[in-house]
């Protein structure tokens, strides 16, 4: 257990990493054994997923434990640093941007702009690809097998796409950003993330709109694919706060 107030070393950031894992997989195992044998039409999601049948290299099978635990995993911890990193980033930016923090305030029903602005320019992921093909990307060559970190924060502040793209602008629209990727593995969690992030950004705005960071406690991020904050210090003055 670690004293309140000292930053974890990285051996035992890694250390409570594996347990976590560990233990969400020991979970998953007893979830998998329990809905085996069920059927496929089940109107449990759960049961319905592991009796399923999936095409895969051309048979058709059920999918092995070790398949639905890793499909598991990724449905449970994909919507938690992303969205949680996309709401700070949100909170960061109006912060910083007391003139468009109170557009919103006056019209709520920029919400909905607000939030696609937020995740365009702080975008939460940067997916990894391997490239099955020689290619050529804006100049670039790539080679079939190479690794790629594909930057999504960049494709979303690409000037040929959008006017003033390092500005947050709370009436953007049209907004294509690609946040929640593109093709067969877009996110399946957009429309969840959006609703969380409306809910949340709204009543923080409208609850405490006098909040700010604190210039005494600085912003820790974590180091990954995916960029939540691990801590980020606000002040507000608890007299504005309404509930
Ligand atoms: C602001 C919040 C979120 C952002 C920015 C985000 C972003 C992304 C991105 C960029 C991908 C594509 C990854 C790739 O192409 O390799 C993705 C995939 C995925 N997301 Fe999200 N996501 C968010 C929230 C959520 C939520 C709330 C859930 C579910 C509870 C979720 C579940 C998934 C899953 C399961 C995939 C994998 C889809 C597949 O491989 O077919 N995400 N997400």
């Amino acid at each position: 257990m670690l004293a309140w107030g000292r930053p974890a070393s990285e051996e035992e950031s890694n250390a409570a990493r594996m347990d976590a894992a560990r233990r969400l997989t020991e979970y998953f195992v007893g979830i998998i054994a329990d809905r085996r044998g069920g059927s496929a039409d089940s109107a449990d999601v759960t049961t319905s997923i592991v009796n399923s049948e999936v095409e895969l290299d051309g048979v058709t099978r059920q999918m092995t434990d070790q398949e639905l635990g890793n499909l598991f995993h990724l449905l449970a911890i994909a919507g938690l640093h992303t969205t949680q990193g996309s709401l700070a980033w949100g909170l960061a930016y109006l912060a910083d941007r007391p003139e468009q923090r109170q557009r919103l305030l006056d019209e709520p029903t920029l919400l909905p702009s607000v939030i696609e602005e937020v995740l365009r320019i702080e975008a939460a992921v940067s997916p990894g690809r391997k490239a099955m093909r020689d290619t050529e990307l804006g100049g670039a060559p790539v080679r079939a097998g190479d690794q790629l970190l594909c930057i999504l924060a960049g494709a979303n502040r690409d000037e040929r796409e959008f006017a003033s793209a390092t500005d947050l602008l709370v009436d953007r629209v049209p907004n294509r950003h690609l946040s929640f990727g593109a093709g067969p593995h877009r996110c399946i969690g957009s429309h969840l993330a959006r609703v969380e992030l409306a809910i949340a950004f709204g009543e923080l705005n409208r609850r405490i709109p006098d909040y700010r960071l604190d210039p005494d406690g600085s912003v820790v991020s974590h180091g990954s694919q995916t960029r939540g904050v691990i801590r980020m210090p606000i002040l507000f003055t608890p007299e504005t706060v309404s509930h």
